[in-house]
């Protein structure tokens, strides 16, 4: 796969995918939204392929939001379509991905770069990280999921605080308020996200597919999520993963999914 805007890279069933426009610090055009979907719907089926992480190039960003100079001559019905399509195309999908999804933040993520943050299943900040909701500077709110997935992760009280200041914070306040899962200095970010990994890999990645599923549908005002996890329980007793992980405990085997 080549992409303008992305470079993928996997190794041991981790998929690295860099957002790759340092220069304007890492922001979301029209272009890195469709081919991180391409990147993702690919991904999505390669079977070589078991957790993604997404970062962004350079020590400066993660991803420094929406590219501005794009939206900046939106009328009213093309910027809520941008909307539409963004969400379809990439953080929604990554929210209902069937594979854990991890974002590691090293420098800013701010607005859309942290709304593609909140949309991956977990985080892990660099103690650089600098994080926040500025659209409201700009005579915007947030559209890509800010101002749902926010307050779901933090709080409605702080959510509301970050949303209407749009102050930045840094990684540490992050951590405090659970907008981040773990915090380390720059050079271990990538093997803190390993070692979350591995954590995550040793177990039944048909039951993770699931688990992810089942947790969606809590958050999906459509869905009724008690309805959802039995269904997804039910659906775990015909896959092979359930049948090697109960017969290697009843073995005192560890399994090996
Ligand atoms: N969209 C488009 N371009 C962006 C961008 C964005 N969201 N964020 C940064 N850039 C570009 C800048 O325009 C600049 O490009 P140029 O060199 O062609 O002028 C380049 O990236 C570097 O940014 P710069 O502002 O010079 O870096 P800085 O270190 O002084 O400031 C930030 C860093 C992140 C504080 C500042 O870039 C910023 O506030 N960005 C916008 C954040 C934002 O409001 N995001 C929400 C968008 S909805």
């Amino acid at each position: 796969m080549k992409y303008k805007t992305l470079k993928i890279n996997t190794q041991k069933r981790v998929c690295w995918i860099t957002i790759n426009r340092p220069k304007k610090l890492n922001a979301l055009n029209r272009e890195t939204l469709t081919e991180l979907h391409h990147a993702l719907a690919i991904l999505e089926e390669d079977d070589k392929v078991r957790l993604l992480v997404i970062r962004g190039a350079g020590t400066t960003a993660f991803v420094a939001g929406a590219d501005i100079r794009e939206l900046a001559g939106l009328s009213p019905r093309e910027g809520a379509a941008l909307a539409q399509l963004g969400n379809q195309q990439v953080f929604d999908y990554i929210e209902h991905y069937n594979k854990p999804v991890i974002a590691a933040v090293n420098g800013y993520a701010l607005g859309g770069g942290l709304e593609l943050a909140m949309a991956c299943h977990l985080r892990v900040f660099a103690d650089t990280a600098k994080v926040g909701t500025p659209e409201t500077s700009l005579g915007l709110i947030p559209g890509y999921g800010g101002t749902q997935r926010l307050p779901q992760l933090v709080g409605r009280g702080r959510a509301m605080e970050l949303l209407l200041t749009g102050d930045m914070i840094d990684a540490q306040h992050a951590y405090e308020i659970g907008l981040t899962n773990a915090v380390c200095s720059p050079k271990e970010l990538e093997s803190k996200v390993l070692e979350l990994a591995s954590a995550i890999l040793k177990n039944a990645p048909e039951a993770q597919q699931q688990l992810l599923a089942a947790v969606c549908a809590g958050y999906d005002p459509q869905s009724d999520g008690y309805a959802a996890e039995t269904e997804a329980f039910g659906a775990c007793f015909g896959t092979d993963n359930f049948r090697h992980g109960t017969s290697a405990f009843l073995q005192k085997r560890k399994p090996k999914f």
